[in-house]
């Protein structure tokens, strides 16, 4: 039994651990678009540079809730990892798979936040609200307004060539702007 242990019910414990998963699953996920990217069929290492860092934001979302867990006294237990499906047939695609899967993850937060408000848990709606939502709405906006980008471009050719060019010296923010 923790020290540390209070008004934390088992419910959320369990949340926060299939969240962990969650996040390491987007990371996977992530890392397996930017290999996509990065190969020389696709060649845009601009779309890899963005997805790579989605791979280690996520990855830094586990932590997050990692030390979470800890400080709140629950115990961390990790799930396998699922593989990714790469079933993409290009850059368009793979990217509609990246907005569905922050779909699934937002849903996923909302859930457990409901939780965690049903069990009382003031600390842990603090932190899923002021953090963890935020910052899926803002992924959510920014990888739809990429797809509105590419779609603009028929998601190919010089079109595609300059989203990527952009992608790759300013970072999403030069295609999407701030959100
Ligand atoms: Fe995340």
């Amino acid at each position: 039994m923790s020290l540390a242990k209070q008004n934390f019910s088992n419910v959320v414990e369990d949340s926060i651990n299939e969240q962990i998963s969650q996040e390491m699953a987007a990371s996977h996920a992530y890392l397996s678009i930017a290999a996509f990217m990065a190969s020389d069929g696709v060649a845009l290492p601009g779309f890899e540079k963005f997805f790579r860092e989605q791979a280690d934001e996520e990855r830094g979302h586990a932590q997050k809730l990692i030390d979470y867990q800890n400080k709140r006294g629950g115990q961390v237990i990790l799930q396998a990892v699922p593989a990714p499906d790469p079933e993409w047939n290009s850059a368009k695609n793979a990217v509609e798979s990246a907005l569905q899967m922050e779909k699934g993850v937002n849903k996923s937060l909302l859930r457990i936040e409901a939780l965690a408000d049903e069990n009382n848990d003031a600390e842990f709606v603090r932190l899923l609200r002021s953090e963890f939502l935020k910052e899926q709405v803002e992924s959510i906006s920014e990888i739809s307004k990429l797809i509105t980008q590419l779609n603009r471009v028929s998601g190919d050719g010089l079109g595609l060539y300059l989203l990527d060019q952009t992608l790759l010296e300013h970072g999403i923010h030069g295609v999407a702007g701030e959100v």
